[in-house]
């Protein structure tokens, strides 16, 4: 990953970048090539994920606009068909509480009555590997599952309403490869709203949960691991708990996690390997408890046991809750380009028993003290390099670890080794 200052660089040095060709992309999140096209081509607007070069001018309806900025994170597209239902899905649910029509699309009806979940199932089952569901009706699914099996696209563009099934996803996905939810919009309060395990090549794209309670995403804890999962915005209000939790993950890709108000974690990583995240910003996340923003926890980023950076963020930003970060337990391999922490109510910064982390610059405001320490029970801190403008706090660590570079600024107290 490159930041913005890095890329901005890069096309500095090589203004003769080339034209996109003919039917080339020019555009659209992440894509950092060309944005213009060779002479007699247009770069046509699609979605937010892609632009293309056509032929001839782009239609004035449908104008090129411009492509995101952020720069961590998944860039390929999660639905190309343009939007959340645009394209032709392969089955709809259409329809509001007293009547939902589910039909495919050669005008079949595959369920039509007033159960939302029914209309959701008939239309899951409907489909086969490789092809798409849009729900574009509102409604509540109350305290049950909806299961997505390997290879189907499920959107949902209207609000889902969950309940708590205990020990349950409001909508699940185990055991499959290519799994892709690339619009959903929940509320109510569910156990977990997604959860996972065993999964290869599952995307998120567009996830939004306002949420009265329970947790937001899940990547169960004693199950089968996971690989190669992309995530693009993940927002998540109101969690009781972690609005994303994950255990054994290889490979992951976040765009960004938002959370706000939530009970305990913002991202919450946990025996996963091999991840690059672009932001995690937190607003009132874990008020009053030992979590944090961003949390490392249970041999995070080990590897194959040497810790190597394998860790990658963009930028963390956090304001008041409990911590700002916290790495624990034997994680590490970590590598966090900027910080922009206030407020905390906890530590801004725990690091403790935690291998080869940096923090490569930003800055702490106030809130609770930046702190390295050490619970008896693993070895201590060792690897540790933080680069950071602390004021308003204080700075601790005790006991002293093996191999720990701090490049201080600002008016905050030391006490370091
Ligand atoms: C729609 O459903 C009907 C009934 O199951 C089926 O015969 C038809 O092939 C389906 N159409 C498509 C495009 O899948
Ligand atoms: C979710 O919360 C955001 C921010 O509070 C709000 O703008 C949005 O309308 C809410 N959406 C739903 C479906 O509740
Ligand atoms: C869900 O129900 C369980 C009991 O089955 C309860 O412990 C938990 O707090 C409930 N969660 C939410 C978010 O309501």
């Amino acid at each position: 990953m490159y930041s913005l200052a890095v890329i901005t660089a890069l096309l500095a040095a090589a203004p003769a970048l080339a034209q996109a060709p003919l039917w080339g992309q020019c555009g659209g999140g992440g894509w950092t090539g060309p944005t213009t096209c060779v002479s007699g081509a247009c770069c046509q607007y699609s979605n937010e994920w892609y632009s293309q070069c056509i032929s001839g001018s782009c239609g004035g309806s449908n104008p090129q606009t411009t492509t995101r900025t952020t720069t961590g994170g998944t860039t390929q597209p999660t639905n190309s068909a343009g939007g959340c239902g645009g394209g032709t899905p392969d089955v709809t649910v259409t329809g509001s509480s007293s009547s939902y029509t589910t039909k495919n699309k050669s005008g079949t009806t595959l369920y039509t009555g007033n159960n939302y979940l029914s209309a959701i199932n008939a239309a899951v089952n409907g489909i086969s590997n490789g092809q798409r569901v849009s729900v574009i009706a509102s409604g509540s699914i109350g305290a049950n599952t909806i299961s997505i099996s390997s290879g189907k696209t499920f959107e949902v563009c209207g609000t889902i309403d969950v309940g708590n099934r205990s020990g349950r996803g409001a909508i699940e996905s185990t055991g499959t490869t290519g799994v892709n939810i690339p619009y959903l919009t929940m509320t109510g309060n569910p156990y977990f709203g997604l959860l996972f395990y065993g999964t290869r090549d599952l995307t998120l794209g567009q996830i939004t949960m306002n949420l009265s309670g329970g947790m937001g995403i899940r990547f169960h804890r004693d199950e089968a691991a996971n690989y190669n999962v992309k995530m693009d915005t993940i927002r998540v209000t109101g969690a009781g708990s972690h609005a994303v939790e994950t255990w054994n993950i290889n490979g992951l890709t976040i765009n960004q996690v938002i959370a706000r108000n939530c009970g305990e974690c913002g991202l919450l990583l946990q025996k996963t390997n091999d991840a690059k995240v672009g932001l995690v910003d937190g607003n009132n996340v874990a008020a009053g408890t030992g979590y944090a923003t961003l949390r490392f926890a249970n041999e995070n980023g080990r590897g194959s046991g040497n810790w190597n950076t394998n860790i990658y963020i963009d930028k963390v930003v956090s304001r008041g809750g409990g911590r700002g970060i916290f790495c624990v337990s034997q994680s590490g391999g970590a590598e966090i380009k900027t910080i922009d922490l206030a407020s905390n109510g906890n530590n801004a910064i725990l690091i403790e028993n935690c291998y080869n982390v940096a923090i490569k610059g930003g800055t702490v405001n106030g809130g609770g003290e930046v702190r390295l320490a050490a619970r008896t029970e693993f070895a201590n801190n060792r690897d540790i390099s933080i680069t950071l403008k602390v004021d308003g706090t204080s700075v601790r660590e005790s006991p002293c670890g093996t191999n720990i570079k701090w490049t201080l600024s600002g008016s905050g107290s030391r006490n370091i080794c």
